[in-house]
């Protein structure tokens, strides 16, 4: 009588364990859970300032100096590109970009030319603060499912931002390798798709 009891209350035990693995193991692993919506919208559909963003994953950089673009480069100077941590796991297992997808990209000026490390270009000041999202039921059409926003300067952002016009921002993100997010350039996005 006693070993049925046993028996009984164990396997439901079990059970309740076992769930209590795999159910977290599975969403973490295959991106399974809806994931929380990162972009968030005012009623007018403008994107709130992304919070946190310095805390998310660091995926590349580039340098575009003054110097070396007529004096006046596009975007002045060094880039720094982020990606939030909910879309970057369900990347790493998929190689593609789930939907509510965001990108931040941080534009600072050159500050110096010379550290004890040596001769080069060093940080300065900040100067844009960029994002992409991807919603594909917000920006369908020639937005290819994408929405560009920018927040001013870094260290003073505006809290939010309309979506800015295709032939801004859109129309040179075409020539983005994966949908309109320049993955040829970030080592560490790069990296994951060879495996
Ligand atoms: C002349 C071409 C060009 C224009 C116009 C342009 N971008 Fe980009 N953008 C790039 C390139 C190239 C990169 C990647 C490498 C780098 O940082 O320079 C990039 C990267 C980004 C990233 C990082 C994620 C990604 O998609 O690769 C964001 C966010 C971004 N741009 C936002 C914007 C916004 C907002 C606008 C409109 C105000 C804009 N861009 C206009 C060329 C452009």
């Amino acid at each position: 009588m006693k070993k049925t009891f046993t028996r009984v209350a164990i396997f439901p035990l079990c059970i309740v364990l076992l769930s209590g693995l795999i159910f977290p193991w599975l969403q973490v692993n295959l991106g399974a859970q809806p994931m929380e919506d990162v972009a968030k919208f005012d009623k007018d559909g403008k994107l709130l300032l992304p919070s946190d963003y310095r805390t998310w994953v660091f995926v590349g950089a580039s340098v575009t100096p003054n110097e070396m673009n007529g004096g006046k480069a596009p975007f002045p100077e060094f880039h720094t590109i982020y990606m939030e941590p909910a879309s970057y796991k369900p990347f790493k297992n998929t190689g593609e970009f789930p939907e509510g997808t965001v990108m931040v990209k941080e534009t600072l000026m050159i500050g110096g030319k010379e550290a004890p490390s040596g001769k080069g270009y060093f940080m300065g000041d900040f100067v844009l603060l960029a994002t992409g999202v991807k919603d594909t039921k917000r920006f369908g059409g020639e937005r290819a499912g994408w929405g560009f926003f920018a927040f001013g300067n870094p260290s003073n952002p505006q809290s939010k931002s309309e979506v800015l016009p295709v032939a801004k921002c859109n129309n040179c993100h075409s020539a983005a390798a994966q949908e309109r997010v320049f993955i040829q350039y970030y080592p560490v996005l790069r990296d994951l798709k060879k495996k």
